[in-house]
Formats: structure tokens, C-alpha cells, sequence
């Protein structure tokens, strides 16, 4: 069998390793989660996960919150409740939406968990005896109103490599450097906007310079060809500027306490408990769990965000190897960033695709969001998602090729063989049938090494290809003209039968190969074929006699269904209007907001971010009038929609407009409005609405209208 040119270096690793142990970063449980985490590392991730337990290896796939850390803390300020509430409002919340994804871990455990606490306090114990760490006295930034200790995120100024002015303690977001407070101008207080004072503090260092040419020898010797170049080039330039030792403590009170009679106060930083997180998970999910973790013979692969390298890549790695005993990663397949519509996913801003919303708006389509996000992965550089591209791709790539194929294949199969798969007649295959089955046996393998060496987009676009050659053979083959009549069906009956035998072990082929990006496609394709789950074994992928001749199948299901204009505009819609603007430095000020801390979408009104510039012939595009509202009443079912019959002056019109829950009905009759008359007419809960009424908002958040001045006639131009 040829093999592509793609690389091999990890093709077949199973031979090295007996098991394998998959994690996905901790994310924070301090909000909900986006589609930018799923395509970043959880849904790679789980494609992998996917494809290694059909290939039945030995794998455990472990998560989990992660609760501790100033992305917290600040978060419960913000809220006004504790820093428990918080991890726990969002803990279960974001398990839902991975469950709701079909993210598959075996576990997803958080760090505020007892067995978290004693293992990562046994970790630091052994390193404190093992005389790993160096206790240091510093100065550090203190803020004397609030009486803490301002490490992280709890300080921000400006950025000394970028200038950008809300960089925090530990790094620039603009830029991307890694900072310490001390590298900050003019240092403020997150919590107070306070100009710091120094006062000197003592704790627990890891002196990661002592690893460097360890970490030199492992990674930039060893891992060259191995690990993605996104994730080499970050290690190599870590390593080349030098390491130096890092506090692994902190002063405060949330977090797992250092467990040394002398550290009152003191917690563990962040980021030297959460990694440890992997441990306590794996060994909350099996008593097994050193099999996993303190074998050479297991590959470790962590899953992350293009934040986390260092964190993984260099300072667990060398806990890991102080420690002793632990495995460590053969791999770290970091993602780039995914932006939404052109712009970087901001929580604070709202500027995100919520997954537990989407589960709502599109109920019953993992599927697809899966789909485009695997499609669209920032494998190499940052990506965007747009909604516009969401809906191309499932009607043009989903339901136009995929979907049709499976589709055609068996409603061809129901009406030209009786229902049945019909046999194979060896001696009448021409090149077409042999080309196409050589298509198959060549995407079986090649889908799997692309996944095997972390090329997600790749298997994927694989899989697509393969639905478009069978696509093609069939509209090629069009067995349909080869049974115009009764006589010319039996007399081409053999030929027929030859193209929708191969059609539908084609089929078959797709379900397993889909099976570890899109589960619940290959599970109805299972139900459609009435085959029992262990079909999708990977090892039956490129196999030309899945389904048995004769078998009866199932009439088609329709696998994905067309995703309207509408829906994915009022998607767009929607993260706009729920969108606050950037934050302090940019040209929107939002005066109720001062406080860095408290601004965002909790304290008063909040405003759009802006949109992109237009020139003045977009603008005089739009027809703007004066209108005067005859007619109002509530749309059933529908408690934010009036129905309004708009009085134009030159005609009358019927507009929906989403104002219910501000105004009633009898209120309104007289209302002078300005009117969008020439926008597009479009349905809403069957009605056809035509134009678009304007409105602002007062202080309150209360909806007014914008009104021309009184006396204007109906049907004037605004302009
Ligand atoms: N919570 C971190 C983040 O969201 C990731 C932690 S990964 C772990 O960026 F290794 F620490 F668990
Ligand atoms: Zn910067």
C-alpha cells in the first residue's frame, strides 16, 4: 500500500507504547465555555481519544476544572460571592456543555476535590524533602488598601515589549509575553486601581535554571521533528533566553495551602497545582492509575491552548522530573487561537459563541459545530469562525456531499435491490469500480495517520474527499438510467448491483471513518444499516465486505439537515447585540465603569462594540423613513414579538419587531418610528415581516424609540 508524504515519525506508535494517557487543559471554571476552548484542545482531543479506543488501545481521557488561581478570585469579586460559589456555579456547567458536545472523557474532576488537595500537597512535600526548592525573601507589589499581595493578575500596567496599557503580572495578552509585576510601568492595583508599595514576603522557588540543559537535551534535541513547530519554536525560544527560578507559592487564602507548618497564608501558585490535576484525576477514575502514570511504556499527550505551552511543555515537565518516577509527555499538540467574525474571543467583552447556548439554539447538532471547528482548527496559525462559513459548510460540504451520497446510496438501494445489499459480481468490475475501491483503502489509512500525527483538518478533509469521489462515481455510474424500463433494469441488473454493493460498503467505510470527529453521525449510519456498534472498529476501515449480501437495510434517515440564512444571521445578531465594548483604552467610554474590576457586562448599561467602518454609499443604501405605527398586538408563543402594521405614508406595512417585553401593544397605536423600509422581507413565527423599527436605549436599559421630531409626515426620508 502507498502511503502519503505526510510524516511518519509517529505512525504506529502503538508498537512502542502499551497505553496511552490523554489530558485537555484544565480550563478555568471561572465562566462558561466556548467554542474557542473546544476547537482549541477538547475537541482534538477527542478526536484522538475517538480514534485510539476504535483502534482498542488502552487509553484513559481525563479533565477537569480548574478552581483555584486569580482568574478566580477576581471572578468572585466581580460576582460578589465566594470564590467557592463560583468554581461551583461554573464547574457543572461547563461538565454539561462537554457532555452536551460529546466530549468524551473518561473523567472530569476538578482541583477543589479532596484527593486534588493530598496529592498535590504529597508533590510539593516530596519536592520540599527532596531540597528541590529555594526559599526566597522579596519585595513584592502590596496593596496596601486591600491589604494583599498583588501577584499575577491582581496587578496590571503597561507592557514593556508592546506598550499595550492593561498587561497583567504574569503576561501581555496583546503581545504574548511573559511578565513578572516587577517588568510592569506603572503598576496598578487590578482591585483597586492603588499605586502598589513594596513589601517583602518570603516563597517556595523552583529552580528551573538548574533544568535547562535537561530541558535542552529533551526538547530541542529530541523533539525537533516530533512535536508541531508552534510548540518547538515557543520551547526553543523559552530555553534560549534563559530559565530562571519561579516562585511556586503565593500569598492568599484560595487555593491548596502549603503544606509546611511555617506558611501561613501561603497557597500553591496555579499553576504548579493544576497540572498536578492530571494526577489526582487519573487517580480518582482508577486505582490503576499508576499503570498510566509512573510507566515508560504510556504515551502522555497533553492537549492545550497555545497559552499553556510553557506551563507544559517546560515547567511540569521539569517538576516532573524532580519529583521522579512520572512519565513524561511524548507529545503536547498545541492549537493557535480560534477569533470569532474576525475578532479575538473576549470573555470579558462577551465576545463569544457560548457552547451551552449553542447546544440550545441548535438542538441535536453536535454534529455540525463539531464539524466546522475540527475543519476550521487553528492547527498552525489562528483561525476564524464565522457564521456565514458554519452554514457553507454544512450545506455545501454535510448535507450537499456526505449526506447525499449516504442518502442516494440507500434510497438506489430500495428502489433497484429490493432493500437489500445486492452481491458483487467480481468478473464485471471495470476501473471505475477498482479505482474506487482502492479510494477507500487508501483514506482508511491515510485518515488514521493523519490523526495519529495530530492532523486533525487533514483526516477530515480526507473523509469529505472520499464522500465526493463516491459522489461522482455514482453520478458517473448513474445506475437510475440503467433501469429507465423493467427490461433494461434486469438486463443491467448485474451492473446495478456492482455499483450500489460498492456504494454501500462505501457507506460503511464513512461511518467508521467519520466515527471519531462526528459520533453521533456514525451512530444513526449504524442505526440505518442495523449493524452493531463494534463495526466501527478501526481495524474494519478500508474492508470492502462490511455489510453481508443480502442483508436488509433500513429506509435512509436524513443525516444533517440545511442550516438557513436566517438562522445563522440571527446568530450574528446576537453575539453583536450582546457584545460590550473594549474595555477602558479604546474610544467607547462607559462612565458607570471605572472600576476595572467591576466593569463589564455586571455594572450598568453596557454598549456594542463597534462595528467595522463603512463608506458613505453603504450607508445611503439604507432607506430610512418616517412612519407612524397604526396597529399592535403580541405574537403568540413569542413573549419578546409585536406584530405592528407601520403606516408609511406611501404604503402600509407589517413589521415584527422583538419590543414585547418593553412596551404594550395599546401604548404604542400613534407612535411616530423611523423605519429601515427597504430591508429585505423576511418570516418570524410565520410572519412576514417587512423593515425594521429603530431603537436606542435609556440609562435603565429601557428600550425608547427613536422618533422624528413630532409633526413629521409619514413617508419622509431620514437622512
Ligand atoms: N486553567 C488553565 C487555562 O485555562 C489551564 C490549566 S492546564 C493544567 O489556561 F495543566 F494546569 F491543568
Ligand atoms: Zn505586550
Amino acid at each position: 500500500m502507498r502511503l502519503s508524504g505526510v510524516q511518519q515519525s509517529n505512525f504506529d506508535f502503538m508498537k512502542h507504547y502499551k497505553r496511552a494517557l490523554v489530558t485537555a487543559a484544565l480550563p478555568y471554571a471561572n465562566g462558561p465555555v466556548h467554542i474557542g476552548h473546544l476547537a482549541g484542545c477538547y475537541l482534538p482531543a477527542d478526536i484522538y481519544v475517538r480514534y485510539l479506543r476504535a483502534c482498542k488501545k488502552d487509553v484513559k481521557f481525563v479533565c477537569g476544572s480548574d478552581e483555584h488561581g486569580v482568574p478566580i478570585t477576581i471572578r468572585a469579586m466581580k460576582e460578589g460571592v465566594t470564590p467557592q460559589e463560583v468554581v461551583d456555579k461554573y464547574h457543572n456547567l461547563m461538565k454539561e456543555s462537554f457532555a452536551g458536545m460529546d466530549i468524551s472523557f473518561d473523567i472530569y474532576s476538578r482541583t477543589s476535590s479532596a484527593v486534588h488537595r493530598e496529592t498535590a500537597q504529597a508533590f510539593f512535600k516530596t519536592l520540599y524533602e527532596k531540597d528541590v526548592f529555594q526559599l526566597k525573601e522579596t519585595e513584592q507589589y502590596y496593596d496596601e488598601s486591600k491589604e494583599m499581595f498583588l501577584a499575577d493578575r491582581y496587578i496590571t500596567g503597561t507592557c514593556p515589549v508592546c506598550g499595550h496599557d492593561g498587561a497583567y503580572g504574569d503576561q501581555c495578552e496583546k503581545c504574548g509575553s511573559s511578565l513578572s509585576p516587577e517588568q510592569l510601568l506603572n503598576p496598578r492595583s487590578a482591585l483597586s486601581s492603588a499605586i502598589p508599595v513594596k513589601k517583602v514576603t518570603k516563597h517556595w522557588y523552583f529552580p528551573l535554571d538548574q533544568y535547562e540543559h535537561w530541558l535542552r537535551e529533551w526538547i530541542v534535541e529530541g523533539k525537533k521533528d516530533e512535536w508541531k513547530s508552534n510548540v518547538y519554536g515557543q520551547c526553543k525560544s523559552w530555553i534560549d533566553n534563559g530559565l530562571f527560578p519561579r516562585a511556586m507559592t503565593r500569598d492568599s487564602n484560595w487555593g491548596v495551602p502549603v503544606p509546611l507548618p511555617d506558611a501561613k497564608g501561603k497557597v500553591l501558585y496555579v499553576w504548579f497545582d493544576a497540572p498536578i490535576g492530571y494526577i489526582s484525576a487519573t487517580k480518582e477514575l482508577t486505582n490503576m492509575w499508576s499503570d498510566y502514570w509512573c510507566n515508560d511504556d504510556t504515551k502522555l499527550v497533553h492537549f492545550i491552548g497555545k497559552d499553556n505551552i510553557v506551563f507544559h511543555c517546560i515547567i511540569f515537565p521539569a517538576m516532573l522530573k524532580a519529583h521522579g518516577g512520572f512519565v513524561l509527555p511524548d507529545n503536547v499538540p498545541a492549537n493557535e487561537f480560534l477569533n470569532i467574525e474576525g475578532e479575538k474571543v473576549s470573555t470579558s467583552r462577551n465576545w463569544a459563541v457560548w457552547v451551552h447556548e449553542y447546544l440550545k439554539d441548535f438542538p441535536g447538532q453536535q454534529d455540525v459545530m463539531r464539524y466546522v471547528l475540527c475543519a476550521n482548527a487553528p492547527e498552525a496559525k489562528d483561525n476564524d469562525f464565522t457564521w456565514q462559513d458554519f452554514r457553507d459548510r454544512n450545506n455545501s460540504e454535510l448535507v450537499a456531499v456526505f449526506g447525499n451520497f449516504v442518502n442516494r446510496a440507500f434510497v438506489l438501494m430500495h428502489k433497484l435491490c429490493g432493500g437489500r445489499v445486492p452481491p458483487l459480481h467480481k468478473e464485471l468490475l471495470d476501473d471505475a469500480d477498482r479505482q474506487l475501491i482502492e479510494d477507500i483503502r487508501f483514506a482508511a489509512v491515510k485518515v488514521g495517520e493523519s490523526i495519529e500525527n495530530y492532523k486533525f483538518r487533514d483526516g477530515l478533509f480526507d473523509v469529505i474527499d472520499l464522500a465526493r469521489k463516491a459522489n461522482k462515481y455514482m453520478q458517473d455510474k448513474a445506475p437510475w438510467t440503467m433501469a429507465k424500463t423493467p427490461e433494461l433494469q434486469a438486463e443491467n441488473q448485474k451492473l446495478i448491483d456492482n455499483c450500489l454493493h460498492i456504494c454501500l460498503q462505501l457507506t460503511a467505510n464513512l461511518s467508521i471513518l467519520i466515527n471519531p470527529f462526528l459520533p453521533q453521525t456514525a451512530m444513526k449510519m449504524c442505526g440505518m444499516m442495523k449493524v452493531v456498534e463494534r463495526m466501527l472498529d478501526w481495524e474494519n476501515a478500508g474492508k470492502m465486505e462490511l455489510l453481508k449480501v443480502g442483508y436488509p437495510l433500513k429506509a435512509p434517515e436524513l443525516l444533517f439537515r440545511k442550516i438557513e440564512d436566517t438562522e445563522v444571521a440571527d446568530q450574528v445578531e446576537k453575539l453583536r447585540a450582546n457584545a460590550t465594548a473594549p474595555n477602558q483604552n479604546n474610544a467607547v467610554s462607559m462612565p458607570k465603569n471605572t472600576d476595572p474590576v467591576t466593569a463589564g457586562p455586571a455594572g450598568g448599561i453596557t454598549v456594542p462594540m463597534p462595528k467595522p467602518e463603512i463608506t458613505i454609499d453603504d450607508f445611503v443604501k439604507t432607506d430610512l423613513r418616517v412612519g407612524t405605527i397604526l396597529r399592535a398586538e403580541k405574537v403568540e408563543k413569542a413573549d419578546k414579538l409585536l406584530k405592528l402594521e407601520i403606516d408609511l405614508g406611501y404604503e402600509k406595512r407589517t413589521v415584527v419587531s422583538g419590543i414585547a417585553l418593553h412596551f404594550k401593544p395599546e401604548d404604542i397605536i400613534g407612535q411616530q418610528v423611523t423605519v429601515v423600509a427597504n430591508l429585505a422581507p423576511r418570516k418570524l413565527r410565520g410572519i412576514e415581516s417587512h423593515g425594521m423599527i429603530l431603537m436606542a436605549q435609556n440609562p435603565d436599559g429601557k428600550l425608547i424609540f427613536v422618533a422624528p421630531v413630532p409633526g413629521s409626515a409619514n413617508g419622509v426620508e431620514v437622512r
